[in-house]
């Protein structure tokens, strides 16, 4: 697949490596430095590059992880994102990242989805911490964590599932994209497990049904 990745931190620059290690073409984009992306594409090798958000946009699947205070920026220097993928990460957190800024009664992912009516949009990703996954890579344990995405259209649903294995997860369908409220207050709940419980943030969750 050709990926985009708008936000090339914490998530975006280690899902991005993944991707690229799975013989994905990504561009890197949206850091502060044009030298950040061209080291991550680097070393992420294979088919990977740095590029600008335009270029980012314009693969067909992107994933957006950038802070919500730099959604407007991003979203206005990558357009319409018209039949692209959009798979986001991002959280709606305040600038504090203490509270969700949108909860409830809608979520990020809708918030993005109204703001990009022409992009096909999926949550994933942002229910485990970053910490996770390259250790994931590395263990490939028999028994993969869940992780969940939801979504709208079944298409994007399809190829965001096949992302999330590349990712060594086991993908678990939440549902339309609807279920985002819920999936993000779930991230806090693992946040404070992952960064608050004294133990190893390197975290994930597995579903079971007996
Ligand atoms: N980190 C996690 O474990 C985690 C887990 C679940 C969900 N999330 C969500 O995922 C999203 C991304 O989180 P993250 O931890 O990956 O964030 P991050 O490490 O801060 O990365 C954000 C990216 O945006 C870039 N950026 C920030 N301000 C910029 C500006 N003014 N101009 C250009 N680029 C700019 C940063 O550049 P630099 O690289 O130069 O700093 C970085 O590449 C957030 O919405 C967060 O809530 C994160």
């Amino acid at each position: 697949m050709h990926i985009g990745i708008l936000g090339s931190g914490l998530m975006g620059a280690k899902l991005g490596t993944i991707f690229a290690g799975k013989g994905h073409d990504v561009v890197f984009s949206y850091a502060r430095t044009r030298g950040k992306l061209d080291r991550l594409a680097r070393q992420a090798g294979g088919n990977a590059r740095a590029g600008t958000v335009a270029e980012a946009a314009h693969q067909e699947v992107v994933l957006l992880a950038v802070h919500w205070s730099r959604l407007g920026d991003v979203l206005r220097l990558a357009g319409d994102l018209a039949g692209r993928v959009v798979i986001t990460c991002s959280l709606p957190m305040n600038r504090g990242d203490s509270k969700l800024v949108i909860a409830r009664t809608s979520s990020g992912a809708e918030a993005l989805q109204k703001k990009r009516p022409k992009a096909r949009v999926v949550s994933a990703f942002g229910t485990v911490p970053s910490e996770v996954f390259f250790p994931l890579q590395r263990a490939r344990p028999k028994n993969r964590p869940s992780l969940l995405y939801c979504g709208d259209d079944a298409r994007a649903k399809k190829t965001t599932a096949g992302l999330i294995a590349d990712a060594g997860f086991d993908p678990v369908d939440a549902g339309p994209l609807e279920m985002a409220r819920y999936m993000e207050p779930y991230t806090l709940l693992i946040a404070q497990l992952a960064y608050e419980s004294g133990k190893s943030a390197k975290l994930a969750y597995r579903f079971e049904r007996y």
